[in-house]
């Protein structure tokens, strides 16, 4: 994917907020492969695995001002768009949820998040849940070094997520994110852990001259359950009426 001076959004950048929206990178082939991870269910999130051994023995505290600069990096890294500075500062000033993992010092891997009030989230967002008073939390970011990529860091840092945030007053009642539709690595590592596919977003992201569709992930936490959409009505009511219909049809066929 081409890497792009500009601005990911398709918004002013002057207008930057918690709610931003991030470009997330494609699948990444030279990401090392490691056969070291070992997962096994988490008993508090069955459906958030545990980390591998390796990203247990990384340091893991809230990034600070001191870390802007390796923060930047990562994330030039990891994303084909260059962040506005004050996006960088909302993330290593305490404005936003915002975690790293450290190999010896050195910034590995790093999580952003916020928890809002749906009402507050963009209207495309606000179909994930019935209730616009519920607390639900964002995912803005997640960026792993590319040499420490499958080796279960981010696996870690969003079990931290669900630890230390959505396991706590608010205790919000989905998790969600944005996500390229061709970033392959992302949607696999959301997927493994639970999230589910919930809209398309076409022409969401900017990326240099060329816009690309997105799409929205979701994960209903605290005993949340997926709203009943229309697509489900009518597929019950089809279900409902379709079985008997072949059941007198097999009958008949007799
Ligand atoms: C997506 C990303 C955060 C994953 O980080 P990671 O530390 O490598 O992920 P983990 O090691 O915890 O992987 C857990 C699982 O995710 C899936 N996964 C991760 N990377 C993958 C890849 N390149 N291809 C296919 N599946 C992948 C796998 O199911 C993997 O389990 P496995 O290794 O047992 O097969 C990382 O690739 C990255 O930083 N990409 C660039 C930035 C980005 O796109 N961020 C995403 C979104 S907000």
């Amino acid at each position: 994917m081409e890497k792009s001076t500009k601005l990911g959004w398709p918004f002013d950048p002057k207008t930057l907020s918690a709610s931003s929206k991030i470009i997330l990178m494609e699948d990444d082939q030279t990401a090392l492969q490691s056969s070291s991870t070992i997962m096994t269910p988490s008993s508090s999130n069955p459906q958030i695995l545990k980390p591998s051994s390796l990203a247990e023995s990384l340091t893991l505290r809230s990034l600070c001002t001191w870390d802007r600069e390796a923060v930047e990096s990562l994330c030039n890294e990891s994303f084909p768009i260059q962040y506005p500075d004050c996006w960088y500062d909302e993330v290593v000033s305490g404005g936003l949820q915002s975690t790293g993992l450290f190999d010896q010092g050195n910034l590995a891997a790093m999580i952003v998040s916020e928890t809002k009030c749906l009402y507050d989230c963009n209207l495309e967002d606000q179909g994930i849940l019935a209730d616009s008073n519920a607390q639900v939390m964002y995912i803005l970011s997640i960026a792993v070094s590319k040499k420490f990529r499958r080796l279960g860091l981010a696996t870690r840092l969003l079990s931290h997520l669900f630890s230390a945030l959505v396991e706590q007053p608010p205790y919000p009642r989905a998790v969600f994110l944005h996500v390229l539709s061709t970033n392959s690595a992302a949607l696999s590592f959301y997927k493994m852990h639970g999230f589910e596919f919930h809209a398309s977003l076409q022409n969401y992201y900017r990326i240099g001259e060329n816009y690309a569709d997105g799409c929205t992930y979701v994960k209903y936490t605290n005993g949340v359950q997926a709203p009943v959409t229309f697509t489900d009505v009518c597929r019950t009511l089809g279900s409902t009426i379709c079985m008997p219909l072949k059941a007198l049809c097999k009958m008949l066929s007799f």
